[in-house]
C-alpha cells in the first residue's frame, strides 16, 4: 500500500502544532488529489476505501481545529476529480455532491441530534423525522439527463460539477428506460450507481486474463473502466448494471417524501435497490446496518454502507448542504472485510532509510473482489505481540488495495503443530550489515546506509525526486539503470555521469541528444537552495516542509553542518536549540543527530559538497522587517536570542549589538539594562516581547 508519509499523524489534530497542521494540510491535500486521480480517472485505487476514508476524516478534522489554513483547494470542498479520457465533457444542471461518512452508532446519533439542531425541531417534531435506509451500492455515479420524457445525455461524476458524457455507452444498459411514461417534468437529472456484479466482475477478469489485458482491481473499477470506453460497442459487451437512488435538477417537484420518489423512479421503469427501508431512530438504524452486514456477502454485487436519507423533501430542501454533502443523508460505512487464510513465508523488505518491514507471503484469497498475497505485519513487536509465525492460519483485514494487514492468529492454528516463533533477524537480509533496534524505536534499520543496495537505490530516487533536486530526465527508470550499470552509486555521482559519456551512448535508447539534455539538465541543478538539499539527503522525518524549517533557522549549509555535528553530543546547546525549534522537537533532532553521527553520511556530504554550490536561504525583500536594523536587549522569555535573531533574519531585518541613530526597532525582553535606557533616550522604538511576537506573528502569514 503507498503510505501517507507525515510526521504527526500519530498526533490528534486539536494537538498539532499551526506548523505541523499547515504542513499536514499540504500533505493531506497533494496524497488525497494522487488518490482521486488514480481512483477516478485511471480506475485504479492506491488505497482501499477505509483507508481513504480515515485519510480524509483526519483532513477534515484537522480542518476544523484550522480554519486558518482552510485552502481554496481544498479537498473538503471538492469531489472527484476532472475527468481526463478523451470523451466529451459534460456539465450537470446540479453539481454532484458526496456523502459525509460515518462509522459508529454514536455518529448516528450526532447525525440526527445536528438534523435537530439545524431545523429546531421539538421533541415531539423528532419522533416524525423518518429516514430512508439504501444499501451503498459500490460503483460509479452516473447523472441522466431527461428532456421531455427522453433520455438526451449520460455522465460521470467527474469533479461533481464536469463529467464525462457516455450518453451512448448508457443506452446499451438494459435495465433503464430510454423514455419516461406517465407524468414527467420538463426537464430532471436522474443520479443512480452503474455496477457489476460480483459474478460478472470475475468472467470479465478471466477474459482480461485470456487475452493479456489489464485485470481490473474490483467490481467498481471494472464497472467504471467498462462505462469510460470512446468504443460504446465494448461497453455493450460488458454485463454492466444500474440502481438509481436520487434526483439532481428537477423543474418541477416528483414527489413529497424519498420513499414515493423511489416508487416514482420504479413506475418510470428503473431499478431501484428492494433492500431500501424506513428506519426512525438510531437504534433502528443501528439493527438495519447488521441485517445488511449480513447479507453483504450473499448479494450479488458489492456495496460498502448503507444511505441515511431523510425521508421529507421538504425538510431535505431545508436542510441543504455543508461543503460537499448533503445535511439531510450520510453514509454509514461498513468495516474493513476480513478473511482467514495462511501464511506460507514471512519476508523482510528493507526501505529507503533502513528500515526492515516483515512481510507475510499469504495463500492467495479474494478479498472483496481483489486477490491477496501479502500482508504487512509492519514490525517486529507486532509480530512478538501477535505471536505470528509461518504457516500460521490468520485473520486478515483489507486495509489496502495492495498490502492488507494481519489483525491476529486464527484460534484454530493453536491447537496446530505450529512453526517455531518467527526468529526477526538481526542483520539486513540485503546487504548483510547489522540491523539495528534503538531504545525506544519499534523498528530495526540496517546500518549498512548508502552501503546498502536496498537503501542506496532508494535514496538515489529520493535524491532526483521533484521536490528535491527535481533532474526531470533522471527518473526512476534512469536512476535504477545507471546504478545497476555502477554509474552511480551515491548522490554526488549523478554530478560524475559526464565522465561515462562512451558508456551511456552504447545504452539502448540514449543518443547525443538525450545524454547532452540529461547532462546540460544537471549542470543546471549544481546550484541548489538549502532547503531541498537538506531534504535531498532523505534523512528519516525531514519531509520537504521540516527542511524548510531547518534551513531557514540556520541560513547556510555550513552553518547548519556545524551546528548539526555539534548537535550530535545529548544535552550540547546546539541540540537544546534544534530541540526547540518549532516543528522539529526531539524525535526529529535525533533522527538528524543519527543521520550526522553515521560515518558514510558525511562522506556523502563532503562528496556533495565539492559538485554543488548549495545556497544560503533568501530573506524576504519586503514587510515590515525587511532592510531594517533591529538590536535585542534583555531576556526573552519565549524563545532564546539567537532563535528571535534568526527569526529577525528571516523576515529580511540586520541584527546588530549595540544602539545607534540607525537602529529601527530596540526589541526589549526582561531586564533590558543600559541598551533599553539608551533606546529611549535616542527615542527609538522600543518593543516589548509580546509587540515583538505579534509583529513577527502578522509577517509570517
Ligand atoms: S445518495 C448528495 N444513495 O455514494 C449525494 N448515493 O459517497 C446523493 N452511492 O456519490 C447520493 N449508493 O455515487 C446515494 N443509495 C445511494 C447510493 C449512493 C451509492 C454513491 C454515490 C455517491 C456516493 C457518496
Amino acid at each position: 500500500m503507498q503510505k501517507f508519509q507525515t510526521n504527526f499523524y500519530q498526533i490528534p489534530p486539536s494537538k498539532l502544532s499551526f506548523e505541523q497542521a499547515q504542513q499536514e494540510l499540504n500533505q493531506l491535500t497533494i496524497f488525497l488529489k494522487k488518490l482521486d486521480q488514480a481512483y477516478y480517472n485511471k480506475d485504479m485505487p492506491l488505497v482501499d476505501d477505509a483507508t481513504y476514508d480515515q485519510l480524509r476524516q483526519r483532513f477534515n478534522s484537522i480542518e476544523k481545529n484550522f480554519p486558518q489554513f482552510i485552502r481554496q483547494d481544498s479537498a473538503s470542498k471538492t469531489v472527484g476529480v476532472k475527468p481526463t479520457n478523451g470523451l466529451k465533457k459534460s456539465t450537470h444542471l446540479i453539481p454532484m455532491l458526496s456523502l459525509d461518512n460515518i462509522f459508529k452508532v454514536e455518529d448516528f446519533k450526532e447525525f440526527i441530534k445536528r438534523i435537530q439542531r439545524y431545523l429546531g425541531l421539538t421533541p415531539k417534531e423528532l419522533k416524525n423525522l423518518h429516514f430512508i435506509a439504501e444499501p451503498k451500492i459500490d460503483g460509479l455515479s452516473i447523472n441522466l439527463t431527461y428532456k421531455h420524457g427522453k433520455l438526451i445525455q449520460a455522465s460521470t461524476r467527474g469533479d461533481g460539477t464536469t463529467g464525462e458524457d457516455v450518453t451512448e455507452n448508457i443506452k446499451t444498459l438494459r435495465n433503464l428506460p430510454l423514455t419516461l411514461s406517465d407524468y414527467f417534468p420538463d426537464t430532471i437529472e436522474i443520479r443512480g450507481e452503474v455496477y457489476i456484479s460480483k459474478q460478472d466482475f470475475f468472467s470479465l477478469n478471466e477474459e482480461q486474463e485470456k487475452n493479456n489485458k489489464r485485470l481490473f482491481a474490483n467490481p467498481r473499477n471494472a464497472a467504471a473502466g467498462s462505462l469510460r470506453q470512446l468504443d460504446p460497442e465494448i461497453t455493450r459487451s460488458r454485463p454492466l448494471s444500474l440502481f438509481v437512488y436520487a434526483q439532481g435538477y428537477s423543474d418541477q417537484p416528483i414527489a413529497d417524501t424519498h420513499e414515493h420518489f423511489l416508487h416514482h423512479l420504479q413506475r418510470w421503469g428503473f431499478t431501484v435497490n428492494p433492500l431500501f427501508k424506513v428506519i426512525q431512530n438510531a437504534q433502528e438504524a443501528e439493527k438495519f446496518q447488521q441485517e445488511i452486514i449480513y447479507q453483504r456477502s450473499a448479494l450479488p454485487y458489492d456495496i460498502d454502507g448503507v444511505v441515511y436519507k431523510v425521508n421529507s423533501i421538504a425538510l431535505q430542501n431545508r436542510l441543504g448542504f455543508i461543503g460537499r454533502s448533503p445535511r439531510w443523508a450520510t453514509a454509514w460505512k461498513f468495516p474493513a472485510e476480513q478473511v482467514i487464510t495462511r501464511i506460507e513465508k514471512i519476508e523482510i523488505q528493507v526501505g529507503r532509510t533502513g528500515a526492515l518491514t516483515p512481510v507475510a507471503l499469504l495463500e492467495p484469497i479474494n478479498v472483496g473482489g481483489v486477490i491477496v498475497t501479502r500482508a504487512t505485519l509492519h514490525n517486529e513487536e507486532e509480530i512478538t505481540r501477535k505471536d505470528i509465525r509461518e504457516h500460521d492460519k490468520v485473520i486478515v483485514q483489507r486495509a489496502g488495495d495492495v498490502i492488507p494487514q494481519i489483525l491476529q492468529v486464527d484460534p484454530s492454528s493453536h491447537s496446530e503443530n505450529r512453526a517455531q516463533p518467527f526468529q526477526f533477524p538481526t542483520r539486513c537480509p540485503i546487504c548483510g550489515s547489522i540491523a539495528e533496534k534503538h531504545q525506544n524505536e519499534v523498528v530495526r534499520r540496517c546500518t549498512g546506509g548508502l552501503t546498502c543496495k536496498a537503501q542506496i537505490e532508494e535514496r538515489i530516487i529520493h535524491f532526483c525526486s521533484k521536490e528535491a533536486f527535481n533532474i526531470k530526465s533522471m527518473g526512476k527508470k534512469t536512476v535504477l539503470e545507471f546504478f545497476y550499470l555502477k554509474l552511480i552509486q551515491q548522490p554526488a555521482d549523478i554530478f560524475r555521469l559526464h565522465n561515462y559519456h562512451e558508456t551511456i551512448l552504447k545504452r539502448k535508447g540514449w543518443g547525443e541528444p538525450s545524454l547532452k539534455n540529461l547532462l546540460t539538465a544537471i549542470d543546471q541543478h549544481r546550484k541548489m537552495p538549502l532547503d531541498r538539499f537538506i531534504y535531498a539527503l532523505g534523512i528519516r522525518h525531514i519531509g520537504i516542509a521540516t527542511a524548510k524549517i531547518l534551513a531557514r533557522h540556520y541560513s547556510s549549509y555550513h552553518n547548519w553542518k556545524e551546528q548539526m555535528l555539534a548537535a550530535r553530543q545529548i544535552g550540547s546547546e546546539e541540540r537544546l536549540n534544534l530541540e526547540s525549534i518549532e516543528g522539529i522537537g526531539p524525535a526529529i533532532a535525533d533522527e538528524i543527530a543519527a543521520f550526522f553521527t553515521e560515518k558514510h553520511n558525511l562522506i556523502t556530504l563532503h562528496d556533495l559538497e565539492k559538485e554543488l554550490t548549495i545556497q544560503n536561504v533568501q530573506y524576504q525583500q519586503t514587510g515590515k522587517l525587511a532592510r531594517k536594523t533591529v538590536v535585542f536587549t534583555g531576556t526573552l522569555s519565549n524563545m532564546t536570542r539567537s532563535e528571535a535573531k534568526n527569526i529577525a533574519e528571516r523576515l529580511g531585518a540586520k541584527v546588530t549589538g549595540s544602539i545607534s541613530q540607525k537602529t529601527d526597532y530596540v526589541i526589549e525582553g526582561h531586564d533590558g539594562g543600559s541598551k533599553a535606557r539608551k533606546a529611549r533616550e535616542l527615542g527609538l522604538i522600543c518593543l516589548n516581547e509580546q509587540d515583538w511576537n505579534k509583529l513577527v506573528q502578522s509577517e509570517e502569514t
